[in-house]
């Protein structure tokens, strides 16, 4: 591996070890970007394989149905249930438009490297291959908008906040410049979330961003907070290139720019909106909403728009207290991490602003070819704590999006458009193409493993068949406009989506995160990040077939739960838009010298150790490339975040490949690979997280040497940063 001489560390950083995070993130991590939800009992309490009344007050007023009948047929598990994908497994084939990164079909070998080492937690370097090379695209602060100005941390203002590009890049992908190309070619729009905020690293310790106290402490003020909110949203960012495969420069100037932020208009669309409860003081039609927040991970649908997930938007809410259990269940509490009640009522869901929380935790739709478009939150796709989306084509035209709720023992959804594709990218069938998500079914997975319970003891041990595999099904929560859930309407099972499934027994999964289609197979992939919190006997539970370790003492020895995660692997029975399904973990995450990982059967001392999978990717080969999000604090492996390539076809499925890890502190996002380009690109998301302005934890990605002045102002700490891997032989 190499490292280029510009990007070398200048210094070891410190590691601070933190005894809060149950789970493997920083507690600043915590803090920010999920409002310490594992600091929290786990929010879903409900025992929701019977019918429950978990709602509580919001809905006591409702009559109960009684239970939902949930079929339980028996599903045969086929050949094809456990191992390699055949050709015949379900495939795309005659619903796909022509999309702009068609898959081979084939599963051949793709980008060819050579796996780099794990690096130490330390390391404040951007590590990849020998033979390739990296550059940043764009980091937070570059202008991108007319009046912005270059980046100076101490000229920040909420105004050039709005034209510059934001904090903490997610979700990303680099779209070619016409919908519907088939390749990048030399001009494109790059697309990037910008999930939250880091106070503590981004603003100078002077008077214009914080209230100084005396006694040395200090709090945001009003100013900074309104940066903050410029700084949350998305970007669309015109790039070119001289040539394929050569590294891309962001375009300043451009017509298709784009900041998104706080206060963006969007448009609510399909069953709830309209609804009392989005209604607020400032918008009482309950079909405007002013901005987005907490943009996690995402997905570009095939007619070439982008989805984005908004995730924990509980950390910026005040509860209302009119629906207690409801709060519970999405974990609003008394207290923000980001103190925003402070300066607008809707933060504070005061008197008028009661529903403004349910006007948050959305699926959005951005159209970056058209800057002027609106965006839009799509609530017939429900309402969680969304990593993101990811949408296929079914055999019958319909568009079928798979999502996660980000939280320990929370679900996994599905959701099939009413309405069918239209064909090509003309204006026509774009717009079209832009309302497939504003009307279907959604549903919720439940997952049945075949092996007796006793087998699965909680230490990743393989039962005796072989393999943690079962089958599953898709639970209606809304179909044919219609609720299916009893007691709730349809407005209520999509603005309280949790609560729906938690009646309908749905299956309790480790953090669900990214969840991704095969180009090649029309198999499913989910990230199951960790749950460090499965514990048997409490109010949660301990290990099942689908989720195989948890936390207990075994033999005066406690084990660690799942701290490292899993992959999911599930095969639709038929078409994309059956309900029924088998499925097999893929992964076992973890050090591979550690008894209880497994690597789809690939020999263990063969593969690179990963833990904390989140964000999922697919070359065109038909690979899967997997980002990593267990910030090394405390963690079993101890090594910095990565991406890892892992074939899931032929002999080399299983097979865990390293292609680089980033600086210490930083968590690898976004991950988009381009295997005929011989590019790769990836979000750093807060690196040196850990950190503050007068003390980074990281120089990443600029590493001016103290002493030496930066382009602007004296920063020279970390900045998130959209990353171009690229070869150089
Ligand atoms: Fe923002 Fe689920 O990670
Ligand atoms: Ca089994
Ligand atoms: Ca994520
Ligand atoms: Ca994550």
């Amino acid at each position: 591996m190499t490292i280029a001489p510009e990007n070398r560390p200048l210094l070891t950083v410190h590691t601070t070890v933190h005894t809060h995070a149950r789970g493997k993130r920083s507690p600043v991590t915590c803090r920010l970007k999920c409002n310490d939800a594992c600091l929290h009992p786990a929010p879903n309490e409900s025992a929701n394989e019977y019918f429950k009344d978990v709602v509580g007050a919001v809905l006591s007023r409702r009559a109960m149905l009684g239970t939902l009948a949930v079929a339980a047929g028996a599903v045969v598990i086929g050949a094809q249930a456990v191992g390699a994908p055949s050709a015949a497994a379900a495939t795309l084939a005659e619903g796909r438009l022509p999309a702009h990164r068609p898959g081979h079909g084939h599963g051949g070998r793709g980008l060819a490297f050579g796996a780099i080492d794990p690096q130490p937690v330390d390391v404040d370097a951007l590590v990849v291959p020998d033979g390739y090379r990296w550059d940043p695209i764009i980091r937070w602060g570059d202008p991108i908008l007319p009046g912005a100005r270059a980046f100076d941390p101490h000229q920040q203002s909420p105004e050039q906040q709005a034209k510059q590009f934001g904090y903490n890049c997610d979700y990303l992908d680099i779209l070619p410049f016409r919908p519907g190309a088939k390749d990048r070619g030399t001009r494109g729009l790059l697309v990037s979330n910008l999930e939250y905020t880091n106070a503590e690293i981004m603003f100078p310790p002077t008077e214009k961003y914080w209230d100084l106290a005396e006694d040395g402490t200090r709090s945001k003020n009003a100013y900074a907070r309104a940066i903050e909110r410029a700084a949350h949203g998305m970007a669309v960012v015109e790039v070119r290139r001289r040539a394929t495969g050569s590294p891309w420069d962001y375009q300043r100037i451009s017509a298709y720019n784009r900041r998104i932020h706080l206060g963006t208009e969007f448009v609510l669309d399909g069953p709830a909106a309209g609804s009392d409860l989005l209604r607020t003081a400032a918008d009482p039609t309950g079909r405007r909403v002013l901005g987005t927040m907490n943009n996690c991970a995402g997905g570009t649908t095939p007619w070439g728009t982008v989805l984005s997930g908004e995730e924990n938007f509980n950390g910026y809410f005040v509860a209302a207290g009119v629906n207690p259990a409801a709060d519970a269940r999405y974990g609003l509490g008394t207290q923000t991490s980001y103190g925003w009640e402070q300066d607008e009522p809707r933060f504070a869901q005061s008197a008028g602003y009661e529903n403004e929380s349910h006007r948050f935790g959305w699926v959005v739709e951005v159209d970056p070819y058209d800057p002027h478009s609106t965006p839009v939150k799509h609530t017939a796709m429900g309402r969680f704590k969304h990593e993101g989306a990811n949408v296929t084509l079914s055999r019958s035209g319909h568009a079928v999006a798979y999502m996660g709720d980000d939280q320990a023992f929370d679900y996994v959804y599905k959701f099939v458009s009413r309405k069918r594709v239209a064909q090509g990218h003309s204006r026509w069938a774009r717009e079209h193409n832009k309302t497939l998500l504003s009307e279907g079914d959604l549903y919720v997975a439940k997952f049945r493993g075949d092996s007796p319970a006793g087998q699965i003891d909680g230490s990743g041990a393989l039962p005796a068949d072989g393999a943690f595999d079962g089958t599953g099904e898709w639970i209606p929560l809304v179909r044919n406009n219609r609720s299916r859930v009893p007691g709730m309407s349809v407005e209520e099972v999509l603005v309280w989506t949790r609560l729906a499934a938690d009646k309908v027994g749905a299956t309790k999964m480790d953090r669900p995160e990214d969840v991704e289609i095969s180009p090649v197979t029309g198999r499913v992939y989910v990230a199951c990040t960790n749950n460090s919190g499965r514990t048997p006997g409490n109010a949660t539970e301990g290990a099942t077939e689908p989720n195989p370790r948890d936390r207990k003492v075994v033999g005066g020895v406690t084990t660690n739960g799942n701290r490292d995660g899993h992959v999911v692997e599930i095969v639709p029975v038929g078409d994309q838009t059956s309900t029924r399904f088998t499925w097999n973990l893929l992964l076992v995450a973890g050090d591979p010298a550690v008894e209880g990982t497994y690597f789809a059967g690939y020999p263990r001392d063969r593969v690179s150790p990963i833990s904390c999978p989140d964000n999922l990717a697919f070359d065109a080969e038909g690979n899967l490339w997997i980002s990593t999000d267990g910030a090394p604090s405390s963690s079993a492996i101890g090594r910095c975040d990565g991406l890892f390539k892992v074939p899931v076809a032929g002999r080399e499925r299983g097979h865990v490949q390293q292609f680089l890890s980033v600086p210490s502190g930083a968590e690898t996002c976004g991950p988009v690979v381009d295997s005929r380009d011989g590019m790769v690109y990836v979000n750093v998301q807060h690196p040196g997280e850990d950190g503050t302005y007068e003390a980074p934890d990281s120089f990443f990605p600029d590493y001016v040497p103290a002493g030496r002045r930066p382009e602007a102002g004296d920063f020279r700490g970390p900045r998130p940063t959209v990353v171009q891997v690229y070869r150089t032989r």
